[in-house]
C-alpha cells in the first residue's frame, strides 16, 4: 500500500512499434487504473536486451513508448513512468530471486521455448532468466496487482512461486501479486488472421494497426481485414474476422457487441469495415496529436524521466534493503 491505495505494476518493451492491439488491450485500460491504484508502469529496457539491439534504435523507441504513455492518458504526476534501467534495484533483486528459482521452472517457460526457437544462434543466460527479472519488477514495489495479457501470465505465476518461497523462509518480505484481467481486456487479432493476436513483429504490415498510422492508412487496412463469405455482421465464433472487427469497433466506442449487431443489421462488409476504420482513426488522431507535441518539449520529458526515475528508486530501495538484510548482507557503514 502507498498512501491507503494499492499498489499496481505492468510494463512494455520498447520494441516493435506498438499496435492497436497495445493500445486497447494494455495502455487504454492503465489509463483507467490509475485513479484506484498507485500506478508504475515501466519502459522495460533491461529486458529488451535478451534479443539483440541497436543501441541506438534502443535508446530512441524507450523514449518514444515513454513519451507515448504520456500521449495515451498516463498523467506522469499520478503515474510513475520510468525507465527500468534507471532503477539499479531492478537488477539487483533479480539476481537475489535467481538463487531462489529453479532451473526446471524456468524450463518450463513457453516464452522461452518460443523465443529460443526464434533466435536460435543467441540463447543466451538473460533469455533464460527473463521470467526472474519480471518478477523482481513486481515485487520491487510490493505490487498487489499486474495488468498483463493472456501470454504473460505463466510468467505472473511463477513471480507468486518465488515470492512464496522467499516469504516462508524470511517471514513475510513480498506481497503477493494478482494479475489484473480487467472487464473483457479487448484481445484484439491480426486483421488479416483472425486466430492469431494483433502483433507488433508481424512481418504483414496490413495485419496490424500502428499508433501511428494515419487516417488514410488505418482505413486502407481496414477495408483489407480478412472476413467471410457469410455476409452478416454477427458477434459469433464462426465468423472470427468479423468478431474480431465487432471487438475493435466496442473497445472503442462502448458499445456492445448486440448493439453493434443492431447498428448494422442488413448492411454490408464494406459499410461495417469503413465504419470501424474512421472510428479507429478518430481515436487514434488525439493520441497522436499530442504526441507529436510532446516530442517537441524536450525539457518537460526530460524532467518526467528524472523526477520518475528517482520516485521509483525510492520505493524500490525500501523493498531491496529488506530483502539485503533478510538473505544476510552487511548492513552499510553510513
Ligand atoms: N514481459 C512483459 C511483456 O513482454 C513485459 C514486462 C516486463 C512486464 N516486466 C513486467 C509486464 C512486469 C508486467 C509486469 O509483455
Amino acid at each position: 500500500m502507498i498512501d491507503g491505495k494499492k499498489v499496481l505494476f505492468s510494463g512494455m518493451q520498447a520494441t516493435g512499434n506498438l499496435t492497436l492491439g497495445n493500445y486497447l488491450g494494455a495502455l487504454k485500460n492503465w489509463v483507467t487504473l490509475s485513479d484506484e491504484y498507485e500506478c508504475f508502469y515501466s519502459v522495460v529496457d533491461l529486458h529488451s536486451i535478451t534479443v539483440r539491439q541497436d543501441p541506438a534504435e534502443l535508446r530512441k523507441r524507450a523514449r518514444n513508448l515513454l513519451t507515448l504513455y504520456i500521449a495515451a492518458g498516463l498523467d506522469p504526476e499520478k503515474n510513475c513512468l520510468y525507465y527500468q534501467s534507471h532503477v539499479s534495484g531492478h537488477a539487483e533483486l533479480s539476481w537475489i530471486l535467481n538463487c531462489f528459482t529453479y532451473m526446471g521452472e524456468l524450463n518450463r517457460m513457453t516464452q522461452f521455448k518460443d523465443k529460443s526457437a526464434k533466435h536460435a544462434d543467441n540463447i543466451n543466460a538473460g533469455l533464460f532468466t527473463y521470467p526472474v527479472l519480471m518478477a523482481a519488477d513486481i515485487l520491487l514495489y510490493q505490487a498487489d496487482v499486474v495488468p498483463v495479457g493472456k501470454d504473460q501470465l505463466q510468467h505472473l505465476e511463477i513471480t507468486r512461486d518465488i515470492a512464496q518461497r522467499f516469504n516462508a523462509i524470511y517471514g513475510d518480505v513480498f506481497t503477493i501479486p494478482e494479475p489484473y484481467v480487467g472487464k473483457a481486456g479487448a484481445r484484439i487479432m491480426s486483421l488479416q488472421d483472425p486466430a492469431k493476436k494483433m502483433s507488433k513483429s508481424d512481418e504483414n504490415p496490413n495485419a496490424s494497426i500502428y499508433l501511428m498510422d494515419d487516417p488514410d492508412t488505418v482505413i486502407r487496412k481496414f477495408k483489407r481485414a480478412v472476413t467471410d463469405s457469410v455476409g452478416e455482421i454477427r458477434y459469433c465464433e464462426e465468423q472470427p474476422g468479423i468478431h474480431n472487427l465487432i471487438d475493435i469497433y466496442c473497445a472503442c466506442t462502448g458499445k456492445t457487441p448486440e448493439e453493434t449487431e443492431r447498428e448494422f443489421a442488413g448492411k454490408g462488409y464494406g459499410d461495417f469495415k469503413l465504419a470501424v476504420g474512421e472510428t479507429v482513426a478518430g481515436v487514434l488522431k488525439p493520441v497522436q496529436d499530442r504526441y507529436a507535441a510532446l516530442q517537441n518539449d524536450k525539457a518537460y520529458i526530460d524532467g518526467i524521466i528524472k523526477n520518475n526515475a528517482e520516485k521509483a528508486g525510492y520505493y524500490a530501495n525500501k523493498t531491496l534493503r529488506k530483502v539485503q538484510k533478510k538473505v544476510g548482507f552487511p548492513e552499510r557503514i553510513r
